[in-house]
């Protein structure tokens, strides 16, 4: 079997050896004749797998002592309403920078659960160029653009935006105001400084895992500071007190992030995922402002993603064309998102450099040949 090349947004590619150590572990989970779907998960086997999930996340992304890692469902979406839910008291206001597609849904949500409970949200910056859902979204904020209220509950930013390709490089200083981040498409791609963080969170279905799960890191004191007067299992502190067993967690899901955290290790950890990033991100770029215009991309170039690459052609039609030839050289998952279009390369830690060597060498074809 080949495997296709496979540059999905999410669920995405995962790594082949954490599939391939699921197929071997599958039948029989560590010699107890059934599968690790199949078990309690108040037994001992999946107390181990869910033990050393946290515990690989803990050591590979140097995440401090006073933060939880808390393992949720309902997706990145839940949390854009779980955050304001937990975090805004009444009376009180969150700041949001708003530099994509997410981080728009994110303050719309934040607006429903906080006017529920007698709080507000207020839109810091929002770095869009035109109106409501035809915004473009080229750039992050310089500092001096994020206009933040130093009474605010927290500052919400979106470190990479899955749409648009706008990635932060540098994250923003939010004094002594909670900073709270939807990592969800750029997290754990390289280390970064968890204590600048009180709060992040990302979908696995990126660089973490299948979809079913996703992770909140969080400061301790935040989520014992949280509201109390919302439902049980919307308070991060019943996930943090329960060790995120309080409900049937996504075991499978779990147990797969388990595989690719002991990969991501084996391969050299953080810097190497950021070393593998970053080789993958210059050759496709390069690619992209080497073309003599043929490919176009309209992020500025120092918000470019390392994750998701966004790219022009010179119609839609000449991109319609260029997204069936890939099919066909057996690379899915191209198409930009349905909202912006165009094309989008997703390269998640998964994703090799010999897949987007392909990549470039079938655009350097595509080009000769539609030039
Ligand atoms: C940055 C970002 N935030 C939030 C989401 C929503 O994630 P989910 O579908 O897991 O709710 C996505 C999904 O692609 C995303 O890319």
């Amino acid at each position: 079997m080949t495997r296709t090349i496979n540059f999905n947004a999410g669920p995405a590619a995962l790594p082949l050896p954490a599939l391939e150590r699921a197929r071997a572990e599958l039948l029989d989970f560590a010699g107890s004749g059934m599968s690790v779907m199949e078990h309690s998960h108040r037994g001992k086997e999946y107390e181990a797998v869910h033990a050393e999930a946290i515990g690989l996340m803990r050591e590979l992304y140097a995440i401090p002592a006073e933060y939880d890692v808390l393992f949720m469902q309902g997706g990145a979406s839940q949390q854009f309403a779980m955050v304001p839910m937990n975090l805004v008291p009444a009376g009180k206001s969150a700041d949001y920078v708003v530099t994509g597609a997410w981080g728009q849904k994110a303050v719309a949500e934040a607006k429903l659960a906080t006017a529920m409970l007698g709080a507000s949200v207020r839109v810091a910056c929002d770095v869009g160029a035109g109106e409501g859902k035809a915004k473009k979204y080229v750039r992050v904020p310089t500092a001096g653009e994020i206009k933040a209220d130093p009474a605010a509950a927290y500052l919400h930013m979106t470190s990479n935006e899955t749409i648009d390709g706008v990635e932060f490089h540098a994250f923003p200083d939010a004094g002594a105001v909670p900073l709270v981040c939807d990592m969800s498409s750029d997290f754990m791609w390289r280390a970064v400084d968890v204590s600048r963080f009180s709060l992040i969170y990302a979908g696995a279905q990126k660089n973490l895992g299948p979809s079913g799960v996703v992770v909140v890191i969080a400061k301790k004191s935040l989520v014992a500071a949280g509201r109390k007067d919302i439902p049980t299992i919307f308070q991060y502190r019943t996930a943090a007190e329960n060790n995120s067993l309080y409900n049937t967690p996504p075991t499978f899901a779990i147990y797969l992030m388990r595989n690719v955290l002991a990969w991501a290790k084996e391969l050299g950890g953080m810097p190497a995922m950021e070393k593998r990033n970053l080789e993958k991100a210059s050759t496709l770029y390069e690619a992209i402002d080497g073309s003599g215009g043929f490919f176009r991309c309209p992020v500025d170039f120092a918000s470019r993603s390392v994750m998701n690459v966004v790219f022009r052609l010179s119609s839609e039609a000449l991109e319609e064309k260029f997204a069936a030839e890939a099919k066909k050289a057996h690379m899915v998952g191209i198409k930009g998102h349905r909202s912006v279009g165009g094309i989008r390369i997703s390269l998640y830690n998964a994703v090799g450099i010999e897949w987007v060597k392909t990549l470039t060498h079938f655009m350097k074809d595509f080009a000769k040949a539609n030039g």
